[in-house]
């Protein structure tokens, strides 16, 4: 009896994704790689959802090859799309059902920050307006908001069905794990320092948005038994955050030397791609954490005025 529970209790048994199925949207860059090549690492399969096919196509090949290389049942698979349309959002989901019988986990990551401001010279309302007004203009907030909050609203409806159809599928395999939607949004959310944002007011808007709607969407679909939870992180070394220079190899963003940021991490500099690869998994094997965002910021908001 003990060693059942044990054996049931093994990192290699909770963790084991075989069977799943995961669309991860920005899932060739940065955080959404982070999450989708943990997710292959673990037996998943796994859509990535990208602006470029090619792009998408070249990184796969890399991530299959490797996979069957190591005898790895995880495989990832490119679609091209752009996550920000209702449209796109339907037609997303009927290509993914064309191949798949159900989803089990969608993660709306992709993003986008835009509309920066450079701090004021001087406290004057004549340099507040040169930093903040004159330069921001109305594109910034309609890209960004639509990038970051809209399109996932539209996504998660449209995947709906393929996350019901998990549910009340008879086969064995998807007695294991229950669906869910996952939201990256961000310690931006909550800041009320704009240093941490990038100085991006379209950007904290966007994310402080994507965190209510987290919680507000849980609650409405408590009824359907689709779980909804966010992922805040706070400095990860991406080509959003830091662009730089892309490896090749993994996607990655490599941050240049001297590379330095307006803001202070109070542990390590950046989060890693096993800090954000382990809370993907432990969100994804979990049952019971229901419309709530987990801040994973290496302790920055304890650093820098917040809501949180
Ligand atoms: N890195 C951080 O420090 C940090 C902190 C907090 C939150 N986040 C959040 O983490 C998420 C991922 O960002 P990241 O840092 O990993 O940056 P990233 O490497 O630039 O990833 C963003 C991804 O989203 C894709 N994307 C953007 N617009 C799209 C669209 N309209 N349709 C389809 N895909 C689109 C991008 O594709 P292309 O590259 O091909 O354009 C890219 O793959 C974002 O939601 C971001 O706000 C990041």
């Amino acid at each position: 009896m003990a060693s059942a529970v044990l054996e049931q209790l093994s990192a290699n048994n909770l963790f084991d994704l075989r069977g799943i199925v995961a669309v991860v949207t920005g899932g060739g860059s940065g955080i959404g790689l982070m999450i989708s090549s943990t997710l292959v690492a673990n037996g998943a399969t796994v859509y990535i959802i990208g602006p470029q096919q090619d792009e998408l196509d070249r990184l796969t090949q890399k991530y299959n090859d490797a996979a069957t290389q190591h005898g790895r049942q995880g495989r990832m698979y490119g679609i091209q799309g752009d996550i920000r349309l209702k449209s796109e959002a339907k037609r997303l989901a009927d290509e993914i059902e064309k191949r798949e019988k159900y989803v089990t986990v969608l993660f709306n990551n992709a993003g986008i920050l835009e509309g920066s401001f450079n701090p004021p010279t001087e406290p004057t309302a004549a340099s507040y307006i040169a930093s903040h007004f004159d330069p921001i203009t109305q594109d910034h907030f309609n890209n960004v908001i639509n990038t970051n909050a809209v399109g996932p609203y539209w996504l998660t409806f449209a995947f709906l069905p393929l996350l019901e159809k998990w549910k009340n599928s008879d086969d064995p395999k998807t007695k294991k794990f229950v669906p869910q939607v996952i939201m990256t949004s961000s310690m931006n959310g909550w800041t009320k320092d704009s240093n941490t944002a990038g100085r991006s007011y379209p950007y904290m808007f966007s994310k402080s948005a994507i965190g209510h709607f987290t919680s507000s969407l849980a609650h409405e679909l408590l009824p359907l038994g689709i779980r909804v939870n966010g992922i805040a992180p706070g400095l990860f070394v991406s080509q959003m955050s830091a662009p730089g220079i892309i490896d090749p190899n993994t996607g990655a963003s490599l941050l240049p030397p001297g590379t330095s940021h307006p803001f202070r991490v109070p542990t390590v500099p950046s989060g890693s791609i096993r800090d954000m690869g382990s809370l993907a998994l432990f969100l994804v094997v979990n049952w019971f954490v229901n419309g709530e965002t987990v801040l994973i910021d290496g302790g920055t908001l304890l650093d820098h005025p917040s809501s949180y």
